[in-house]
């Protein structure tokens, strides 16, 4: 019997309300079951609101910002239904870490992989948790420059000073990183700092602009000022640094916070394309939860483009590397490779669940086409996962922003290699 017909079988037979059936221990109620046929076969989705951000609150080390990121909660429930402690959980476009930090949260072994250096800065640091005290004191140690001036012209996004802090700021990491000598703590202050760049409120370096994750260019930065009546004010930068950092950290205790330095040993990160991570054992995975990205609808380079300055990181080289496919013909055919890498990676009873979005208006159904690409690379289809959400903040700014090109349930295709 496959794993369909037992659920078939199951649900029928001893008319209980329809559920989605991992194994006895792990079943779930389902609001709505759809089938499809692919490749000659019928497959079922599976849809209700398996998880919600009230459910379960996640942990502060995750409030970092990034474009279509997903919540915490979704590889939890995953790597809690698929994963045991000590367990290899990966995630090939890692992103602002997700994936890895939720799952050395529960204490298993990560693999982090993405295109974009900015993936690593921004997550790598969260399993370094800084002593307050001692950041404090890294902070003060650092001099600040009065007399420097952006090689670029940012003065609509800071006032005067704040560009000096930032300058100094950016030629001390500049320095260590050159030298080799960045320390934990100076990577901390360099992902918290990329973090604060720009955004909404008060606790970031920028006047007003939109959210951290989506840096505007100058012009359009200039014509918010002038519609809002607004000049930048003095940010002082350290201050937002340490207020950031409280208020990661507010829920890491010490035990927690061992877990994740040791969890970091056993770890690897990469900044490779995904079709292709040699320095991944054949069959050491046990799990995989990822989205990739979408088509071509986020513009992650240009999206990125103070934070990359800040990092001395060139965008149009990022932009080049990232995978953007106008077609889905296309796209299709750069995923095949990454299952095929992931069929190569995944041990035998390991799983792979693959988040996808619905693009174009929900026109693209990508699930439908990811399904055939796991079949052909050699897994085995569990299910396909509809999470239907109520919208969040999070999820109104991607969703109205984006209402045409944007998502706003996940649909997660799982597979196993059996
Ligand atoms: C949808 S985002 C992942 C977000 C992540 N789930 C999170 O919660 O932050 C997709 C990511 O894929 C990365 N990416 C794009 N093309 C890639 C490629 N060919 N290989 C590896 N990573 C790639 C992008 O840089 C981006 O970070």
């Amino acid at each position: 019997m496959t794993f369909i017909d037992y659920v078939e079988n199951f649900t029928s037979l001893e008319q209980h309300e329809p559920i989605l059936f991992f194994d006895e221990y792990k079943t779930f109620k389902i609001s709505k079951k759809e089938s499809i046929k692919i490749l000659g076969k019928k497959y079922c989705k599976y849809i209700n609101e398996f998880w919600t951000s009230k459910q379960r609150q996640s942990n502060s080390i995750h409030e970092i910002s990034y474009r279509a990121c997903y919540k915490p909660q979704l590889p939890h429930f995953f790597i809690e239904s698929f994963t045991k402690p000590q367990d290899i959980v990966y995630d090939p476009f890692s992103g602002r870490g997700t994936t890895i930090i939720e799952a050395s949260i529960m204490d298993r072994k990560v693999i982090a992989n993405d295109i974009n250096p900015l993936s690593k800065i921004l997550s790598e640091p969260r399993f370094f948790i800084p002593d307050f005290n001692e950041l404090k004191q890294k902070l003060e140690s650092i001099s600040m420059d009065y007399s420097l001036k952006a090689d670029i012209d940012i003065s609509m996004f800071y006032h005067r000073k704040t560009e000096a802090e930032i300058m100094s700021l950016k030629n001390y990491l500049y320095k260590k990183m050159e030298s080799n000598t960045e320390d934990a703590l100076d990577k901390w202050i360099r992902m918290i700092a990329t973090n604060r760049l720009t955004g909404h409120s008060s606790g970031f370096f920028s006047v007003y602009t939109l959210p951290p994750n989506q840096a505007v260019s100058p012009i359009r930065q200039i014509k918010i000022n002038n519609r809002r009546n607004q000049k930048p004010e003095y940010r002082n930068i350290k201050e937002r640094i340490l207020k950031k950092t409280r208020s990661l950290i507010r829920k890491i205790d010490p035990s927690l916070k061992k877990q994740l330095l040791k969890n970091h040993k056993n770890s690897l990160f990469l900044t490779l394309d995904a079709r292709k991570t040699r320095p991944i054992p054949d069959n050491s995975v046990q799990l995989t939860v990822t989205s990739p990205p979408f088509l071509d609808v986020v513009q992650y380079a240009q999206d990125n483009w103070l934070r990359c300055w800040f990092n001395s990181i060139s965008a149009k080289e990022i932009e080049k590397k990232i995978t953007m496919s106008r077609t889905i013909e296309q796209w299709s055919g750069i995923m095949q490779k990454v299952f095929n890498e992931l069929y190569r990676v995944t041990k035998f009873g390991g799983y792979v669940a693959f988040e996808v979005g619905e693009v174009r208006c929900g026109k693209i159904k990508l699930d439908e086409h990811v399904l055939p690409l796991g079949i052909r690379s050699g897994f085995n289809v569990i299910a396909i996962m509809i999470n239907e959400q109520n919208f969040t903040k999070t999820a109104n700014i991607w969703g109205i922003k984006n209402n045409k090109k944007g998502t706003n349930s996940n649909r997660i295709i799982i597979f196993n290699k059996v």
